[in-house]
């Protein structure tokens, strides 16, 4: 099983959806390993998004990150960066296809949802910014025989 990080951007919750992204997330059959409503300093937005730094949109991305609380989630599954990048839709909200959380919930490039780690790498980076070892639950659901 692999682990990775999303997180519901300040849009989102300022749109009250982190019910229906979370929904969208346990009923892919999905398992939830940490989450919490979190207010992130410059610090760690421009951390997370480093790889960005030259980028025109930086400085703006940071801004927006940091501009209200996330919704900041582990979440654990087979092969899950690659299941939760087609869940999540392209980056463009307006090129992501219906069906996908951009694609049904988002318009503007810049006010896109939701964030998902792009590789197992990324993941593990991530996972480590966000969340400390004691806040990630280990732990069996019931259900998960009737998944895989
Ligand atoms: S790139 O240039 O292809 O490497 O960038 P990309 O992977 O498309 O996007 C990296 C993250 O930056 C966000 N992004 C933007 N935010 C605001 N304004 C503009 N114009 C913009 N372009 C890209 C994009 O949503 C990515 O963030 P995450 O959180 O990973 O979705």
């Amino acid at each position: 099983m692999e682990r990775t990080f999303l997180m519901i951007k300040p849009d989102a919750v300022q749109r009250n959806l982190i019910g229906e992204v979370v929904s969208r997330i346990e009923n892919k059959g999905l398992k939830l390993v940490a989450a919490k409503l979190f207010q992130a300093n410059e610090e760690l937005a421009k951390e997370h998004y480093s790889e960005h730094v030259e980028k025109p949109f930086f400085n703006g991305l940071v801004d927006f990150i940091t501009s209200g609380p996330v919704f900041a989630m582990v979440v654990e599954g087979n092969n899950v960066v690659e299941v939760t990048r087609t869940l999540v839709g392209e980056t463009n909200p307006a090129k992501a296809a219906p069906g996908t959380i951009r694609g049904d919930y988002g318009v503007d490039l810049g006010r896109n949802i939701i964030h998902g780690s792009d590789s197992n790498e990324s993941a593990k980076r991530e996972i480590g910014l966000w969340f400390n070892d004691a806040e990630l639950n280990d732990y069996k659901l019931n259900n998960e025989a009737w998944v895989y």
